[in-house]
This record gives structure tokens, sequence and C-alpha cells, in this order.
């Protein structure tokens, strides 16, 4: 089983590493042929985002920026699982993995990921510690449709210096190496929960309503079947979201007429290409 590390610590030696060294210790204890690969992010060459949405526009592979973009997907894909990891600087994820999601934002829209077992984690000092991994999961890896074992924040000063919190931490860590593995080898079908339920709903009412815009986008969701579905894939999903999805989601097809007019899909179209 293949497990990539993307880690957005310029410190490979890092609290943030000593982490998921811990994670990959713990699932080498359990389990056999588990093979863990990190990937750096400050020993990939990526530019910053120029903003050209031409990933959204015309497909992930059509960004005119050249550097280790296509060689990363590439591991990605090929992974069975992935750990995304970050330090917390300023309560959010480090210039470098933000930069690395801002590369990536076309795959919210776009998705590639669907249904991978993915594990979020992120130290800091003290404060702020969930700051970090709950932008990565809910901003980037719960669009991309990925499936989130857990989101674990760890405030690595305590976590050094008090024996309960190490041993809390070491515990949670454990679990979400064994709840990794156990996601990489049972492929099922999981539902989703409520945000990501939600996310795949704002998705398929934007393009219901503006199919114009991006049609790629739109070829994309056509050809997968997604337009026509549930969810990203056959599952169950609670009657409760269906309920709330169907009154939302009527609801903002009601305001994006109302605010762009009836041809709101033209509308916006218009707007992208001037913009
Ligand atoms: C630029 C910068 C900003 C930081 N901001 C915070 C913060 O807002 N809250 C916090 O508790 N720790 C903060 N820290 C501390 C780091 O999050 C903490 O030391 C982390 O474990 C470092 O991980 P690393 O060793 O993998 O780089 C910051 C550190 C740096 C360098």
């Amino acid at each position: 089983m293949n497990i990539l590390v993307v880690s957005g610590s310029p410190r490979k030696s890092g609290n943030t590493m000593s982490m998921v060294n811990y994670v990959e210790k713990a699932m080498n204890k359990k389990y056999d042929n588990i093979s863990v690969e990190y990937l750096h992010l400050i020993d990939k060459e990526l530019k910053y985002c120029i903003g050209c949405c031409l990933c959204l526009r015309k497909g992930g592979n059509q960004c005119p920026l050249e550097d280790d973009k296509d060689e990363i997907l590439r591991k990605m894909h090929e992974a069975d699982g992935i750990i995304f990891a970050s330090p917390g600087y300023s309560a959010m994820v480090s210039g470098l993995f933000k930069n690395f999601l801002d590369r990536f934002m076309y795959l919210d829209h776009i998705p590639e990921f669907v249904g991978k077992p993915v594990m979020v984690l992120s130290t800091s000092g003290g404060d702020g510690v969930m700051g970090a991994p709950k932008f990565m999961a809910n901003n980037s890896f719960y669009w991309w449709g990925c499936n989130i074992v857990d989101i674990i924040g760890i405030r690595h000063a305590f976590y050094t210096n008090n024996r309960k919190t190490h041993m809390k931490y070491n515990k949670r860590l454990s679990s979400a190496a064994d709840k990794l593995i156990s996601a990489t080898s049972n492929k099922i079908n999981v539902s989703p929960n409520f945000r990501q339920y939600i996310y795949f709903m704002f998705n398929k009412t934007e393009l219901e309503v503006s199919p114009d815009v991006m049609p790629y986008r739109t070829k994309v969701w056509e050809e997968n079947g997604w337009m026509r579905s549930d969810y990203y894939y056959e599952t169950k999903i609670n009657p409760l979201f269906k309920c709330v999805g169907f009154v939302v989601f009527g609801m903002m097809k009601v305001v994006y007429r109302r605010l762009l007019g009836k041809d709101a899909s033209k509308a916006l179209a218009e707007y992208l290409k001037n913009n």
C-alpha cells in the first residue's frame, strides 16, 4: 500500500514531520507492505497561481505555468492514501501549503480524487491549532470529494511538555493511522457527511443554473453522470441532508436568477471571460 505525504513544512525534520513519522511507525507496526513516500513542497518548484482560471475553464492540464505541478498530481493519483500535513502559520496553513491549494483549486469544482482516503494533520505551537487543519479539509479536501478519515491539530508545545497530552495525541495518531489503512484497504463507498453532500450539491446546482460558464467542467460532470446522481458515487445519503439540500439549492437557483437575470448562465460566462 502506497501512502503519500504532501508536506507544507519547510522543516523536513520539524514538528509536523515528527508527527507524520509517528503515524508511519504506527502503520508499519501493525500492517505489512506499507510504503510511505514524502513529497516536501519545499523541494518542488510550484510557481504562484497567476489567476488565469484556465484550469477551471479548460481543464487542469491547461495551466500555463511550467513547473512540478504535473508530477505532484501524478503522485497523488498513484497513492492509495494521502496524508496532507502543514504547520500552523498565523492560525492558517503555511504559505507553501496555501500555494499548493491555490494551484489545485480547480479540483474543488472538477474533482479527481473522489473517495480518496486522506488524513489531514497539522502542528502549531499552541493557539489556533485547528485553523490550519480545518482550513485544509473544509476549503479543499472535502470539495475534492476525498474520504477524510481524520482531521488532527496538535499543540506541539504541550505534546512535548505534558505527558498526559503526549499520550492522548499518540493514541489519536495511532487510531488515525488505523483509519487510513482501513479506508485504503476496504474501498467501500462511504456515505458523505453533511459538508461533503452540500459541496457536491453546490457544484451540481451551480452547473444546472449556469452550464455555459465553464464548458469543460460541465462536460466532466455530464460524462461522470454526476448531474443525474445524488452523489459522486452510489451510496446511502442521509434523508435529512436530502431535505435540507432540496430547500437550500432550490433557493440558490432562485437567487442566482434574481441577481443575474433569466440568462444567468450567459451573464456569468461573459463575466468570467472578461476577468
Ligand atoms: C511563521 C510562523 C507562524 C506561526 N504561527 C503560529 C500560530 O499562529 N499559532 C501557533 O500556535 N503557532 C504558530 N507557529 C508555531 C508553529 O506552528 C509550530 O512551531 C509548528 O509545530 C512548526 O511546525 P514545523 O516544525 O513542521 O515547521 C508559527 C511558526 C511560524 C514559523
